[in-house]
């Protein structure tokens, strides 16, 4: 049965979500912001992929969600987030599904609170897609794989019929750690040493193996289970010349997601009691060059 699927800031990874699901067939509304809005609602959304192929599909433009949805995906960068949450009443959005696609731990408190009555549901992508033009998306490589908590799983499987890799994972910690136990030291170093990976492992890999482990020492305390020695094995192989988003946004001089990235580890480590001094050394040094 069609889902009525409302996404929150269509960029690379709403866009790209909201494409597919629209190709088959569901009512796809994006919450943008009016010059995308306007696109969208004329032009639909586009993907460009090596995985699925070129394709357009029709999706409702607004800026602000008036009508009831079954779903909504959160995808606005998380510095967008408080503004972006401005379109999304929580009497309209009701008791439907809600499933943010940030990096980071943080939003999940602040979306139950401000929408007690959706049912708040984690999730976390692995994918390299970006937003070329308003409603346009460009995802390179295959990778393209939803990690799903509990409690959405009309959404997993019409994500499942996209062609998209989709997995349910019960515990909510262990998920959202699991993406940031791998990000956070990807994103820390390769932006602090304003290089892509091949120079953060050559130059810095003391520094990599630390804060991974003092990542996964947060992440415990927090309730998941990370396993240092498994991330050091996902970082290893990754081609030298691969940078993280967090870099590329600091080199464009556009706004970090630093605070959802860095600034989330060193808030959990700090609620737990655990030190992670290399990593709050490199966090604060961002912060006191990035803004
Ligand atoms: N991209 C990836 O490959 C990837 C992979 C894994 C995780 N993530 C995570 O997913 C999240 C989204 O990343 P992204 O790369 O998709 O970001 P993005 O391409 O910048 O998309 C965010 C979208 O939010 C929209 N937006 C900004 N302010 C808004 C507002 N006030 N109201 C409504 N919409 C607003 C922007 O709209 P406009 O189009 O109008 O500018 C933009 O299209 C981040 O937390 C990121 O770390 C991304």
């Amino acid at each position: 049965m069609p889902l009525r699927v409302a996404i929150l800031g269509p960029g690379g990874v709403g866009g790209m979500l909201g494409a597919l699901l629209a190709r088959e067939g569901h009512a796809v509304t994006c919450l943008a912001r009016p010059e995308t809005a306007q696109h969208i609602q004329r032009h639909g959304l586009t993907l460009s992929s090596d995985r699925f192929g070129e394709l357009s599909a029709a999706a409702t433009g607004t800026t602000r969600l008036d009508q009831p949805a079954d779903v909504c995906l959160v995808t606005p960068k998380a510095t967008q987030l408080e503004a972006a949450l401005e379109r999304l009443p929580a009497d309209v959005l009701g008791t439907a599904v809600l499933v943010p696609l940030l990096n980071g731990i943080d939003h999940l408190d602040l979306l139950r609170e401000r929408y007690p009555a959706a049912r708040t549901v984690a999730g976390a992508i692995q994918v390299a897609a970006h937003r070329t033009a308003p409603g346009t998306v460009r995802h390179d490589g295959s990778m393209a794989a939803v990690t799903l908590a509990p409690g959405a799983e009309q959404l997993a499987d019409a994500l499942r019929v996209t062609g998209l890799d989709v997995a349910v994972r019960p515990d909510e910690r262990g998920l959202l750690w699991a993406k940031l136990s791998f990000l956070a030291p990807l994103a820390l170093l390769t932006t602090s040493l304003a290089a892509p990976v091949g120079a953060v492992r050559e130059q810095r890999s003391e520094d990599l193996r630390t804060v991974v482990s003092e990542v996964a020492a947060a992440a415990r305390a927090d309730g998941a289970d990370p396993d240092p020695a498994a991330t050091l094995a996902l970082l290893d192989p990754l081609p030298a010349g691969m940078r993280s988003s967090m870099q590329r946004d600091a080199e464009a001089g556009r706004p970090t997601e630093l605070e959802a990235i860095g600034g989330a580890v060193l808030r959990a480590a700090e609620r737990h009691g655990v030190d992670v001094p290399v990593t709050r050394r490199i966090v604060e040094d961002l912060r006191a060059r990035l803004r």
